[in-house]
């Protein structure tokens, strides 16, 4: 009897939330389709494009924040209990996933080599969500930001199945029959430039090449998804993911057996080294730097304390082991991986289940040993410990300070010591890092 007044109770109470959250999304998606209506609608492709609002539906309900009350509690435990039930058997046949989550700045270009480098057998991506970024980011600002998590996660999850369609719909211009020269640093993912993904260029045809170890023709996302779907491991690697429990239910995917590398690093020299990257973006902290004042309630400190926080709300929350994560989460500081490259590769490797490849190991080799700086800078060919260090000459002391009065927290989580004065920063006998272990 109990239980049936349960069931129906269950019943009602989903309704009830179903119904609040339908009227609440709906707007919001009419409002984001509206804005979107020329990229989403504009393919004629019907597999493709017609069903847009639906799918933008279904992604924005996927990721609506969990409800806190009692009775949606109930609902949650019990979906709980039947996770663990079935936890450890995953049905991913073996196949590894791989996340990295960073923020800009931290090497992520580089330690995604160390997966992108693995060989045959590993399906790699280099930052597929900047499409998504750049299309709803502005459509999504009334909504304080708060949908492109899911949407991210979503993306994600389709991705690592190797299903190409939720992504597309954010490539502009649209793919056309699921063709697109215009995939975001293609060149960057082995496996897309190699046969059979990379298709003979046609001569005269005008198309931009995205490969550099041979010239390819447009990308075919339906080979790029068979490709995947042959390969053992995957990896991702995403910089806009910045909210680990958004992720939740990616993890909780029985088809995907994911691992969440999240790579961090001294904000003092993420800072300086965005400073340098996105020059125009930060010519506010470059005006603070020459006048040696800076304003401390300005809308650019806040962002920066908002950065840190989340990346060590996130890294609370994977260290904390909860259920979901467990033995799913690693923390690795880009500072230890400049210092110790190849051991530290293992030790991701090992902590992933993927097998440590010897193509892997010589990359690592070839690009951490090197004098020679290769230019630009997203380039991984680096004497990467003597380029972790860099910034501490060329950050001003006063943006140091600033850094270590807002993002303090997130220092001493991550082990990195303070600097009292401006001789210690520059003096590189002097260490900055503490030796941690991240459990
Ligand atoms: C579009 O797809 C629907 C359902 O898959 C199908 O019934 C319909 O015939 C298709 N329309 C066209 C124009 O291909
Ligand atoms: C429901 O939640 C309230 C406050 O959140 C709490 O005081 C109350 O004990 C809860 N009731 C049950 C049945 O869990
Ligand atoms: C969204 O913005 C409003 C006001 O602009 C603010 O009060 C609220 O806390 C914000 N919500 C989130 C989740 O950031
Ligand atoms: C893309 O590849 C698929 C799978 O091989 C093929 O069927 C399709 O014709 C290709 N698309 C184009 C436009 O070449
Ligand atoms: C890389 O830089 C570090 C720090 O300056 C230096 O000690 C090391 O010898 C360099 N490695 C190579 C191979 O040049
Ligand atoms: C740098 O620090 C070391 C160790 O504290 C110290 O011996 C050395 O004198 C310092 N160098 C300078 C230039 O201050």
């Amino acid at each position: 009897m109990r239980t049936k007044y349960a069931v129906v109770f269950i019943f009602v109470v989903a309704l009830v939330i179903i119904e609040k959250e339908s009227n609440i999304l709906s707007r919001v998606s009419d409002k984001l389709i509206q804005r979107q209506t020329p990229q989403l609608t504009s393919q004629k492709d019907n597999d493709t494009a017609p069903r847009s609002s639906v799918d933008l539906l279904e992604l924005l309900l996927a990721q609506q924040p969990p409800a806190t009350n009692n009775k949606s509690d109930f609902i949650e435990k019990e979906k709980v209990d039947e996770m663990e039930h079935v936890s450890s058997q995953r049905n991913s046949g073996g196949r590894k996933h791989v996340l990295l989550m960073a923020s800009t700045r931290t090497g992520s270009s580089f330690v995604g080599e160390f997966f992108n480098q693995h060989g045959e057998t590993m399906f790699y991506l280099f930052e597929p969500l900047w499409h998504v970024e750049r299309m709803l980011a502005t459509a999504a600002e009334g909504t304080n930001g708060t949908l492109l998590p899911g949407i991210y996660r979503d993306i994600l999850q389709a991705l690592f199945l190797c299903d190409f369609s939720p992504l597309e719909k954010f490539i502009s211009p649209s793919p056309k029959n699921h063709v697109t020269p215009d995939l975001f640093r293609r060149e960057s993912s082995l496996s897309l430039c190699e046969e059979p993904v990379c298709t003979p260029v046609v001569k005269d045809v005008i198309e931009r090449y995205h490969c550099k170890i041979r010239q390819c023709g447009p990308l075919n996302l339906t080979l790029a998804s068979e490709s995947c779907l042959s390969k053992q491991h995957h990896a991702i690697k995403a910089v806009r993911v910045r909210q680990l429990d958004t992720l939740r239910p990616l993890m909780e995917d029985l088809r995907l057996d994911i691992t969440v590398i999240q790579l961090v690093r001294d904000p003092r020299a993420i800072l300086a080294s965005r400073m340098v990257a996105f020059s125009s973006k930060y010519k506010t902290w470059k005006a603070w730097a020459q006048d040696g004042q800076v304003p401390e309630n300005d809308e650019e400190v806040k962002r920066l304390k908002g950065n840190c926080d989340q990346v060590r709300v996130s890294a609370e929350l994977g260290l904390s082991k909860p259920n979901w994560l467990k033995g799913r989460y690693l923390l690795v500081r880009y500072e230890d991986i400049a210092r110790y490259p190849m051991q530290k590769a293992e030790e991701m490797y090992k902590f992933t289940g993927i097998p440590f490849s010897s193509q892997a190991r010589e990359w690592i080799l070839r690009n951490t040993q090197t004098t020679e700086e290769a230019s630009g800078i997203y380039s991984t060919q680096k004497n990467s410990s003597e380029q972790a260090e860099k910034w501490r000459i060329k950050i001003p002391f006063t943006l140091v300070q600033v850094v270590q009065k807002v993002c303090g927290p997130t220092m001493k989580l991550f082990g990195y010591k303070f600097v009292e004065d401006e001789k210690t920063l520059i003096n590189k006998s002097i260490s900055l890092l503490e030796d941690k272990q991240f459990p």
